[in-house]
């Protein structure tokens, strides 16, 4: 084992991150970040969705480099993984539905392909390694709980039983290896990206209640944590620049208290910017996660409080939906939505 690493490189222009699936809805938003922060960015993605364009606007960055692959490819990892300094992991098949529907997949790219990824990380020299995990890992808990790092993990779906497993073999790997990791448990993303996730909850209710599509809203009392997209930027950036004791084999929930919502809270919230629109509501409906987060740890030990409320993030987007700025997006479902796959892709006609 190389010698383990006890300062970290604090000049980011010194620093090149390799994120793994940059071409997604968060990807494009932390990759742009961290360019402006000054740090050099390679992306890496297999563009599982049609999103290559998302990454475009960047291409023009001399710190920036975009690497096409799949993070299963052993060889391809380890060329991209030359000369960079630290990773940040957001690749894989993401949601609980989508890996429902393609449990094959998601065993290849979320449990094996992640796993093998994991292992090709020591003896590098990297320093950090922030692995994005989910707070879906709480899954259903009592409506007078909150869900701190140390709270019993009930992972429901494919998706986050893969999550918690890869979140055991990076923290064991403790004494074992030459760099720092750091999961981050997000909270369910919202906010303008240059990939929306229109399957999503708030922006899905936003554009439907805008639109004035039949919304039907689903155990309106059921609670969830929320997060800007940008401030997700904020916080990979924070784990980066952070002292290594504060956050190396730390997990964090990654969020805020005051964006703990119920589905009602979201809809009254559009409501106030859309009066008119029509809404049902249903019982017993197919996600039954229901979890409220509790964010104090990494506000106290990392000074982190997001920098938008759901309420900015839905203002955001029915504006932009005002100004027609996803008039494709019944054209294009899979570019706003993670619904279909060819994995491993089929050999070209
Ligand atoms: N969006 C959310 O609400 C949310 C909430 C909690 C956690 N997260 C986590 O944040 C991360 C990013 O989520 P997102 O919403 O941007 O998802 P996304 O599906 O938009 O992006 C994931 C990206 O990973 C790429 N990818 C998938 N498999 C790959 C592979 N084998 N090799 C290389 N690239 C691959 C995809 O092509 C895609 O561009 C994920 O790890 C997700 O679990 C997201």
């Amino acid at each position: 084992m190389k010698k383990i690493l006890t300062k970290t490189m604090t000049d980011p222009s010194q620093r090149r991150v390799l994120v793994f699936g940059a071409g997604g809805y968060i990807g494009p938003v932390v990759t742009e970040h961290l360019l402006e922060l000054g740090y050099k960015v390679r992306a890496l993605d297999l563009f599982l969705y049609p999103t290559q364009s998302v990454l475009e606007d960047l291409s023009g960055n001399p710190g920036f480099d975009l690497v096409p692959g799949d993070h299963c490819d052993r060889p391809m990892v380890e060329k991209a993984l030359k000369g960079v300094t630290d990773v940040v992991v957001l690749s894989g098949l993401v949601g609980d539905p989508i890996t429902k529907k393609y449990p094959d997949a998601s065993k290849k790219i979320n449990d094996e392909g992640m796993r093998a990824l994991i292992g090709l990380f020591k003896d590098r020299g990297l320093d950090r390694v922030i692995f994005v995990s989910t707070c879906s890992n709480y899954g259903l808990i009592k409506d007078d709980e909150l869900a701190a790092e140390d709270f019993e993990l009930t992972p429901l779906s494919l998706y986050a039983k893969a999550k918690v497993a890869m979140e055991r073999e990076l923290l064991g790997l403790k004494g074992k290896v030459d760099f720092h990791p750091t999961v981050l448990r997000f909270a369910t993303a919202f906010g303008l990206a240059p990939r929306m996730r229109f399957d999503l909850t708030i922006s899905q209710f936003a554009r439907d209640m805008r639109l004035g599509r039949d919304m039907q809203v689903y155990d309106a009392e059921t609670w969830r944590p929320y997060c800007h997209v940008r401030d997700f930027g904020d916080v990979i950036a924070q784990v980066l620049a952070a002292p290594v004791e504060a956050v190396a084999f730390e997990v964090f929930n990654a969020g805020g208290d005051v964006n703990n919502f119920t589905k009602q809270m979201i809809v009254d919230t559009i409501l106030e910017f859309l009066p008119d629109a029509k809404v049902a509501y249903q019982e017993q409906g197919p996600d039954p996660r229901n979890y409220r987060v509790d964010f104090s740890k990494i506000r106290e030990r990392l000074k982190f409080e997001p920098r938008y409320t759901v309420r900015d993030g839905i203002e955001e987007l029915v504006r932009a939906l005002d100004n027609n700025m996803f008039a494709d997006v019944d054209e294009r479902p899979n570019f706003y939505g993670n619904y279909e796959i060819d994995y491993p892709p089929s050999a070209p006609q």
